[in-house]
Formats: structure tokens, C-alpha cells, sequence
């Protein structure tokens, strides 16, 4: 890696005075400076300097070891304490003239980066110029905020991401197989009841009272089965989510093409809108331009993976050690997703309903937690829904949702993805996840114990629409066929609404 700064540091007087000062001092203490810390014969170097009168032109070049930027970074406070102290000069302002940075590469990286002018590929080398100089965005207080190291992290994991590391996939535990007496589409069955409408919206259902009461049922034995044995307490978390929370938990990150984008009104004056009001009532159609120029940018999305939300709640708190561990959960409304389009049954929706379970405390018993509740799932889909099912461990939930794969490189964190197959077309589809998520939340939200113990926490999503595709898709509609136990959670099946 190579860098090259040019920077005119703009002082409070003519420093002609100051000259052979300033000689002594670029030309050596300046260079033990920016040298400290690097392998000998590494770091950086000042290749040209001048002083002329309150302008001092720098132009710093360096390798990976001090790179240039934090070279100067580390020479403003040496040089402001000689010129203050004998010649009462200070530096007013740091502008950047020219800064590039070369990168050792197989390949080119061709995205619009920010704060990057221009980016070239040449002879093994990714040179970018970033965008200084009078016209340009980067300057002293993006040097002070580490963007051009953003960058360089940027293009890294970008140049890794050609290498195509795909999403982890470890099979964990597979039930015995099963003879299944159903072999047919689930939701074209459920359709073709009554159980079941499509909504207006893309990948979004209106569920009848039977496909209601069999999503009451599952909820009930998870209430039944692991909430109430396990001491969780019901929250509802919010289900619109500002930046600010996604900023926190990561997800501002990568989410954006699966986001359903939320906008207020730029005001809530009726004369404002009135426009609008009128252009329907006359045209009998949504003036979606005029609309679109009278709604704000957006403030954030509809929920997205649920437990983000309650940490809002404990932000910048500290938790009393004998409280922990703290268990909770929320069913208090849905999830959104913007799924690939096509046509799907209801195993994959843009609008869904989950349970989602959070607990937090330390290391041993957040880990403990994920156990018991695994035993209890294992209970409830061998002994209640009688399905066919495998445990997979993947590519942790929290960092898919920000673009990433492969594994957490944190000693127990992770995320085990619950799979039934759907015997119609032999596919797994997932039902719903388990993970441990370390000190992910509890640090992106600054959640502290009392004890100054790492707190830890771990979250798990039971799908209902994922729960319905299996276990329909495995036993059928028919109530008859179904299992004894969940016959007795299910009892009787509500009336439909008939129509002609
Ligand atoms: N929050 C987790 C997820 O979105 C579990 O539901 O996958
Ligand atoms: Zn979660």
C-alpha cells in the first residue's frame, strides 16, 4: 500500500521567521515521528516541505506502517508547540490539496466509492485519488474521522467478496425420516379452502379463520412449551424502526434492497395536501408524483428482524447482576421483507409474523439459555408437530442482514437455522433460528452489567408462516391426520367465511 498527501497548512501569520525552525524540525524530529511505531526502514516520509509565508506545503508519502494522513495527524501538535511557543503562530487550517492511495490488487474494484474522485486499475495497482483540493469533499475533519481508513476497509472487503465466500452451511442434527401421506403445495391447498387469500400487496396474506386459528395454535404451544417453562416476559417491541436503531444494530450496513422504506408527510397541513385530495377526487387515481414530491426522505423502514427494536430499551443502561438473565419476547405485529419477486407461497412473504424471543445476560448463561431452548424446540417438533427436520449452522443472522458471510469469530456466538422439508417439491425451507449473539447487541446498544462481566445476548424467530408451510405441507389440511397432541392444542376447527 502506498500513500501520497499534499496538504497547505494555512497559519495565523507569515512564518518566514520561524524558517530555520521549521528546518530543524521536518528535517528531524518530524521524521522520527512519523516513523514511530513502523518496522525499521518503514513508515512515513516527508518528501517536500516549504515554507512560505503563513503557508506551509507538505507533501507526506507512506506505506501501510503510519500512513500519511495519520503522519500528519501526529505532527499538528509537535509543530503548533514550536511556532506557538516562540513565535506565537498557530495553524488556522488544514487543506488537503491532493491525496492518493495505492492498493496492491489481482483485480479492479469498479463501485462508486465515497469520497474517491476517480479510481484506476493498472499493472496490479488500484489507485484512487480521493476527491481533495478547493472543489472537494474531503478535508481536515474527514481525516480526523478516519474516512480515508474506511475506505481502504471498504475495498478490502470488497476484493474479498470476488473471491465468492458464500454463506455458511453446516449441517448440526437431522430427525429420522418420516413417510409423509401429503404430497401437495400447502398454500395452493390452504388457497383452494378457503383458508387462506392473497392481500393487494406483493407476498402479503389475508388468513381466514382456520389459517388463524392454526397460527394461534403454534403460538400457543410456543407459549405453552418455552415461553411459560422458561420464564419469558411479553414486551412489544416498535414495529417502524428509525436509522438510528439499524445504525446500532448493523443493519445500516446492507439491508437496503430488502428494506420496506417508510416516509412521513413534509407537513400534516390539510391546504398542503389539498392538491392531492382534489387530483384523486376528480381523476380517481393516487397522484403518485405530486404525492412524491410532498413526503420527506425516509426515516427509517418497517420491521425488519424484530429484536433490534427492544434494545432501545436498555440503551446506555447497566443491569443489575441478579436480575440477569433478563428473557423477553414480542408478538405484537409483523415483519417486512422485500423478497425477490415471482410468485411464492406463503413460505415466502414480504409480510410475515413471528415470534421473537431475546434473552441477555453473561457468557455461560446466555449460552446455557440457547440450550434449554433448544431442547424445548426439539420437544415441540418431534413430540407436538411430529415433523421432519435438521439443524444447520450458518452464517450468523446478524451478519447476513449486513452483507457479510462466512462465521462470527467470537467462541460460541452464532446462528443455527431450524429446516423442515416440504415433501411436494423436496425442499428445505427454514422454519425458524436460534443464535447466540455475543456481545454484539449489548455493545451496539452499550447495555452494561453491573459486574463488568461481557454481557452477552441471544435471540430466536419463530416464523409462523414457515411453521404453517411444514407442518401443512407434512400432514395435510385435513385435521384427522394430523398428531394427537397438536390435535388437543388445536381443538376445534373455527367456521370459514363461505362465499359464492
Ligand atoms: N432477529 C433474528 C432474525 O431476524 C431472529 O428472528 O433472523
Ligand atoms: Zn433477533
Amino acid at each position: 500500500m502506498k500513500f501520497n498527501l499534499e496538504v497547505y497548512l494555512n497559519l495565523s501569520a507569515d512564518a518566514n521567521l520561524a524558517q530555520n525552525v521549521l528546518n530543524e524540525f521536518f528535517n528531524n524530529e518530524a521524521n522520527i515521528i512519523i516513523q514511530k511505531g513502523a518496522p525499521a526502514g518503514h513508515g512515513a516520509k516527508i518528501i517536500e516541505y516549504n515554507v512560505n509565508k503563513n503557508i506551509i506545503k507538505l507533501v507526506i508519502e507512506s506505506d501501510q506502517y503510519v500512513r500519511a494522513h495519520d503522519a500528519l495527524l501526529r505532527l499538528r501538535k509537535p509543530l503548533a508547540s514550536i511556532m506557538g511557543k516562540e513565535f506565537k503562530i498557530g495553524i488556522r487550517q488544514i487543506n488537503i490539496e491532493k491525496f492518493t492511495i495505492e492498493i496492491e490488487s489481482e483485480k479492479p474494484v469498479n463501485n462508486k466509492i465515497p469520497y474517491v474522485k476517480n479510481i484506476s486499475f493498472k499493472d496490479g495497482i488500484i489507485k484512487l485519488e480521493l476527491d481533495a483540493g478547493t472543489s472537494g469533499t474531503l478535508g481536515q475533519s474527514e481525516l480526523e474521522n478516519r474516512i480515508p481508513d474506511r475506505i481502504i476497509n471498504l475495498i478490502e472487503e470488497k476484493l474479498e467478496d470476488y473471491g465468492g465466500k458464500s454463506e455458511h452451511w453446516e449441517l448440526l442434527w437431522e430427525s429420522a425420516p418420516k413417510s409423509f401421506n401429503f404430497d401437495k403445495d400447502p398454500t395452493k391447498e390452504m388457497m383452494k379452502e378457503g383458508w387462506i387469500k392473497r392481500g393487494y400487496n406483493r407476498g402479503q396474506w389475508i388468513y381466514g379463520p382456520e389459517a388463524t386459528h392454526l397460527f394461534r395454535t403454534f403460538e400457543k404451544i410456543v407459549l405453552k412449551e418455552v415461553i411459560e417453562p422458561l420464564g419469558y416476559s411479553e414486551m412489544i417491541f416498535p414495529k417502524l424502526v428509525p436509522w438510528e436503531v439499524w445504525m446500532k444494530s448493523g443493519h445500516a450496513q446492507g439491508v437496503y434492497p430488502e428494506i420496506y422504506y417508510v416516509c412521513p408527510p413534509k407537513t400534516r397541513d390539510p391546504e398542503y395536501w389539498e392538491e392531492v385530495i382534489d387530483h384523486y377526487k376528480v381523476s380517481q387515481e393516487i397522484p403518485l408524483e405530486i404525492i412524491k414530491d410532498k413526503i420527506d426522505l425516509p426515516i427509517g423502514g418497517m420491521c425488519y428482524a424484530q429484536c433490534p427494536s427492544f434494545w432501545g430499551f436498555l440503551n446506555k443502561t447497566t443491569l443489575p447482576t441478579d436480575e440477569l438473565p433478563i428473557k423477553v419476547f414480542d408478538r405484537s405485529g409483523t415483519s417486512h421483507r422485500y423478497e425477490s419477486g415471482g410468485i411464492h407461497g406463503i413460505e415466502r412473504v414480504d409480510e410475515f409474523h413471528r415470534i421473537e424471543l431475546v434473552w441477555l445476560g453473561s457468557k455461560e448463561q446466555t449460552l446455557e439459555q440457547a440450550e434449554k431452548l433448544k431442547a424445548r424446540y426439539k420437544f415441540i417438533f418431534e413430540e407436538i408437530l411430529e415433523i421432519q427436520w435438521r439443524k444447520a449452522w450458518v452464517t450468523p443472522w446478524f451478519m447476513a442482514q449486513e452483507g457479510k458471510s462466512g462465521l462470527a469469530d467470537m467462541e460460541g456466538a452464532g446462528t443455527v437455522d431450524y429446516e423442515a422439508i416440504m415433501p411436494y417439491n423436496d425442499n428445505w425451507i427454514e422454519i425458524q433460528n436460534l443464535s447466540v449473539n455475543a456481545e454484539k447487541y449489548t455493545k451496539g446498544f452499550n447495555v452494561k452489567s453491573q459486574n463488568q462481566e461481557p454481557l452477552w445476548s441471544g435471540c430466536s424467530g419463530v416464523g409462523l408462516e414457515r411453521w404453517a408451510s411444514a407442518f401443512i405441507s407434512q400432514h395435510g389440511l385435513n385435521p384427522e391426520n394430523w398428531p394427537e397432541k397438536f390435535k388437543k392444542y388445536f381443538g376445534e376447527m373455527p367456521k370459514g367465511i363461505q362465499t359464492l
